[in-house]
């Protein structure tokens, strides 16, 4: 049975995950937000023999789209072919179960969005409105969105998008911006008019507020349903639907040449288009019978363009179901902070696939393990390692193997047949608790627990792992043949329930095991039982699940992520703040002068130091020790250079050399010290100032 909200019953799924931004790659933080939770979801639900259409795709239009073209000098389809690309087989090689994963610059796109727009503007169901627009002169174009940046009105964070603060999540209107910037050239815009369209979205706050707040308290999860809340309690706006922009679905209307569907318009109606595209005339029911059940996977910064306007625009078409749920994610953050693709502060799909092949179950495990459900996590690689090493490894792995080898050694890889005349109430216990499983794990699932659903999972190996522990079938072997066959043949009818129910957590990992145990394909509702394999049936040679992740593999990640640190502290770089004034007699007791090297060598046992002698006019050489030797590795190359010093320092010692003032030297953003020279030769001895 399935336990959905409400206990309504449904004829049919469909399920949507966001559809990521093509203008990068996905990493952990999409992951474990969306697409592994999504993907247990319809696993799980295609396990009940439930009809399940999973959609996914990329989100290709939108600012953040044309401004990294225009970056790298690039159109913007060449920057969504490159991602799409990359996200598309970086998911089908994580196991990502869509039904389809298409993307919103097709032209199957382009004409369902503009036919959703153009039927809602036909009736009437947009507000036409002149407003005030930023314009970038310089430019010659309208900034919408994320092309103007300024200082957020409600948190004071000083980038925050004309769209959105990402500092505290406000949603924006550019105009809402103090200082406002154009981030095409920087310049300070100035207003223009220009017409849009609007979804009143104050006229749908009455329905809104009893179907979201009224209707599905208590189903939404409390971040959702939170958010939700303070945005319909703060009255909704009437939000614009169209932009001045040239990429993006054209709008649908005479004369509107330069204007473009908002990218939040055009990309959800996406998950309708895309249906169209893998079902055909037969779309319809997958978004209009009240027997479908729709659900959203998205992380919290979508909420409410799935909860309100999404929703608005499916009401204002008039024949669409609305979502039966929308389970938003927290965020994910690296290493104690937050994923960044600006920053380059991710752990990429891409990379991880390469860096640990054939370990994508390690990744699903972990990331759903540590999904932020009810509020942000951090994934650690220590933690990652550890759920592996002491997890997967040590229980799931270690049960599974135990019990393949030991039927190996004991019964030359047939199962042994099972006498319920051997069996004591321990042995009886264990089948009545494994029985309990199916509807544990599926229950969670299906409330959107996915860490509790996976806890419980593991749970069925933990059991599996004591009964084998408990029982010691290979002391008893030889005096109690009898009662160790029941203790086999049950340790291996856990094991083919742990194939059924891992499989939509770890599917690579279920199939292994289908594969090593010989088993059929089977259904959630097969499991629970403790006859799924007859005696006599032959399973092949183990193999193990799992293997250890090495310390050194930890650290070369480690070591990555510090790389990416210093290169972002180099990017961030700034002068230092000027020191307090001094005046031109405070200076002027500084004698700072000019001197030609005649000898340079490195000082003995000292790796920082080189030695100078120089030639400062006086006749007699000076000896200055300066620690610079890192960045001149090639001392004798100095030699004719002319540098700069300090005359009247008190010499003082240096690794046994007494050095004689102080030579100047400029340091650099990344810590490199360069030598100060004249820009044409002068007299030794002359005077700085
Ligand atoms: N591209 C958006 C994001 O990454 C998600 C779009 S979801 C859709 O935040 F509904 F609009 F498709
Ligand atoms: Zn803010």
């Amino acid at each position: 049975m399935i336990y959905t909200e409400k206990d309504k019953q449904y004829k049919r799924y469909t399920v949507t995950s966001a559809l990521p931004y093509a203008n990068g790659p996905v990493h952990i933080g999409h992951l474990a937000g969306v697409y592994v939770p999504a993907d247990v979801y319809v696993r799980y639900l295609r396990a009940q023999g439930e009809d399940v259409m999973f959609i996914g795709g990329s989100d290709e239009h939108g600012v953040p789209i044309t401004i990294k073209a225009r970056r790298e000098g690039v159109t913007p389809q060449d920057i969504v072919d490159r991602y799409h690309k990359i996200i598309k087989d970086s998911f089908q090689e994580l196991g990502i179960s869509f039904d389809i994963y298409s993307r919103t610059s097709s032209k199957e796109h382009h004409e369902t969005a503009a036919a959703y727009f153009k039927k809602l503007y036909d009736e009437g169901k947009f507000v036409e409105k002149v407003s005030q627009q930023y314009y970038d002169e310089e430019a010659g174009q309208f900034l919408a969105d994320r092309y103007i940046t300024g200082t957020c009105p409600h948190c004071g964070n000083e980038h925050a998008y004309g769209d959105q603060c990402e500092a505290c999540g406000t949603s924006l209107n550019a105009t809402d911006l103090i200082n406002p910037k154009s981030a095409l050239s920087g310049s300070k815009p100035v207003l223009r008019e220009t017409k849009h369209w609007f979804l009143p979205l104050d006229q749908d706050e009455p329905w809104l507020r009893e179907w979201i707040l009224e209707s599905h308290k208590g189903d939404w999860k409390t971040n959702v349903y939170g958010q939700c809340k303070s945005w319909i309690d703060a009255g909704l706006q009437p939000r614009a639907v169209t932009r001045d922009l040239d990429w993006g679905v054209k709008v649908p209307i005479e004369g509107t040449d330069g204007k473009v569907l908002y990218v939040w318009f055009d990309a959800p109606i996406g998950y309708i288009s895309f249906t169209k595209q893998l079902k055909g005339d037969d779309w319809e029911k997958w978004w209009k019978d009240h027997e479908t059940k729709l659900v959203h996977f998205i992380g919290k910064d979508n909420i409410v363009f799935h909860c309100i306007i999404f929703p608005s625009m499916l009401h204002a078409d008039g024949s669409y179901i609305l979502p039966a749920n929308v389970p938003a994610n927290e965020f994910l953050n690296l290493e104690g902070d937050k994923i960044s693709t600006s920053r380059n502060w991710a752990v990429w799909l891409h990379d991880y696939l390469v860096d640990f092949p054939g370990k994508q179950d390690v990744l699903r495990y972990t990331l759903c393990s540590n999904a932020p459900e009810t509020k942000d996590n951090d994934f650690t690689w220590k933690d990652f390692q550890l759920k592996n090493n002491s997890e997967l490894v040590a229980i799931l792995g270690n049960f599974v193997n135990r019990t393949l080898v030991l039927t190996h050694k004991f019964y030359g890889g047939k199962v042994p047949s099972f006498d319920a005349s051997h069996c004591l109430p321990m042995d009886e216990e264990v089948v009545k608790e494994l029985a309990t499983f199916p509807e544990r794990i599926g229950r969670s699932i299906e409330t959107y627990r996915f860490r509790e659903a996976l806890a419980e999972m593991m749970n069925l190996a933990r059991l599996g792992n004591k009964y084998l522990t408990d029982t010691e079938p290979w002391k008893m072997v030889k005096a109690d043949p009898g009662r160790t066959a029941v203790v086999m043949n049950l340790s291996l009818q856990i094991c083919a329930n742990l194939a059924i129910l891992c499989a939509p957590f770890l599917p690579f990992t279920a199939d292994k095991m289908h594969r090593i145990m010989n088993l059929p394909a089977m259904g959630w509702r097969d499991a629970g039982r403790a006859d799924l394999l007859r005696g006599g049936h032959e399973i092949a040679q183990p193999e193990l699940l799992f293997e250890q992740i090495s310390d050194e593999a930890i650290q070369a990640q480690v070591d990555k992520l510090q790389a990416t640190k210093e290169q972002n502290a180099l990017n961030t770089w700034q002068p230092a703040e000027v020191k307090p004034a001094v005046t031109i007699d405070d200076f002027g007791k500084m004698d700072i002068r000019v001197a030609t090297i005649l000898e340079c060598c490195k000082v003995p046992k000292a790796d920082k130091l080189l030695q100078f002698k120089l030639d400062d006019g006086t006749g007699t050489p000076r000896t200055i020790v300066s620690g610079i030797a890192k960045y001149y590795t090639d001392p004798a190359a100095l030699v004719g250079r002319q540098v700069c010093f300090i005359a009247n320092f008190p010499p003082r010692k240096l690794k046994g050399v007494e050095s004689q003032g102080m030579i100047l030297s400029a340091e650099d953003k990344d810590g490199r010290l360069v030598l100060l020279t004249p820009s044409d030769v002068v007299t030794p001895g002359c005077q700085v100032g």
